[in-house]
């Protein structure tokens, strides 16, 4: 696992948007994964800035997003179809019909997830699948507990993920209980992961995903088990990594490095 520190939530949301438009401009067609709530914003707006100013091509791209709440309308402003049309669909030139989101207005939710997992395999597989990582140490919405080698599916949100998300919401009572999300599983499937990570509140988390062990309790640390997944996280997200001043040591010999 590789981890960037990178001094504000800028450079992290840059970092990270560099390393999406190597991906496309190596394959113009790549599949993305997508992740929504406050941390990769910054990511989307560089990346609708590339598209903007540096002609970064999406017409060929292919998304599927991580997670959607149930119950929600996609009209709804707090439901993850309406944050993605908001904050990137409507900004860029992705095909609709290339974009996938996980519905949480089907009425039959098992059918649901499997046409989504098969789905993402006829489309050749997930290239780059940008994550966040809960307080809780959670990917999309693979809670504590949730099965490392889980598939897409209806999940039950822990009352840590409620209450954090609370502040989208008018009240708690309003946040949704229940949310269809890939799977760990799923997501170990994507060929390159980044996680992102900005804010004090997220340094536990980070700690236990990149330094503790591999558990179902911090489904992040599955990422530890990805041949190529990358951490970026800002200052007072890393402040807790022991192992800090080495990855900043190995991104500053970076440019050294032998080519092979
Ligand atoms: C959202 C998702 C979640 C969030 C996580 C962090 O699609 O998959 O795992 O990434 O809950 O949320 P924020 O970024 O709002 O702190």
């Amino acid at each position: 696992m590789e981890v960037i520190i990178c001094k504000t939530y800028d450079a992290m949301s840059r970092a990270a948007a560099e390393v999406v438009a190597q991906v496309l401009n190596e394959k113009p067609n790549a599949v993305l994964g997508m992740a929504t709530g406050s941390t990769p914003l910054g990511l989307y707006q560089e990346l609708v800035r590339m598209h903007r100013e540096e002609s970064l091509d999406f017409s060929q791209v292919t998304t599927f997003n991580l997670d959607e709440y149930v119950g929600l309308p996609t009209t709804h402003e707090q439901s993850y179809h309406y944050f993605m049309h908001e904050n990137f669909f409507k900004h860029v030139n992705i095909p609709k019909q290339n974009i996938h989101i996980p519905s949480g207005t089907t009425s039959n939710y098992r059918a649901f997830c499997q046409w989504y997992e098969k789905r993402i395999d006829e489309c050749g597989g997930i290239d780059v699948q940008i994550l966040g990582i809960g307080s809780d140490g959670h990917i999309a919405f693979n809670e504590p507990g949730s099965s490392l080698s889980s598939r897409t599916r209806l999940k039950t949100l822990a009352k840590q993920t409620i209450d954090d998300n609370a502040r989208f919401f008018d009240s708690r009572e309003q946040v949704p209980v229940y949310a269809i999300t890939m799977g760990v599983g799923t997501i170990m499937e994507a060929r390159k992961l980044l996680l992102l990570a900005n804010g004090a509140k997220k340094a536990e988390a980070v700690a236990a995903a990149v330094e503790g062990p591999v558990s179902s309790m911090v489904t992040a640390s599955a990422l530890q088990m990805h041949e190529d997944a990358t951490v970026f996280a800002d200052d007072p997200a890393a402040s807790k990594l022991k192992m800090r001043e080495y990855y900043e040591w190995i991104q500053a010999k970076k440019p050294d490095a032998p080519r092979v």
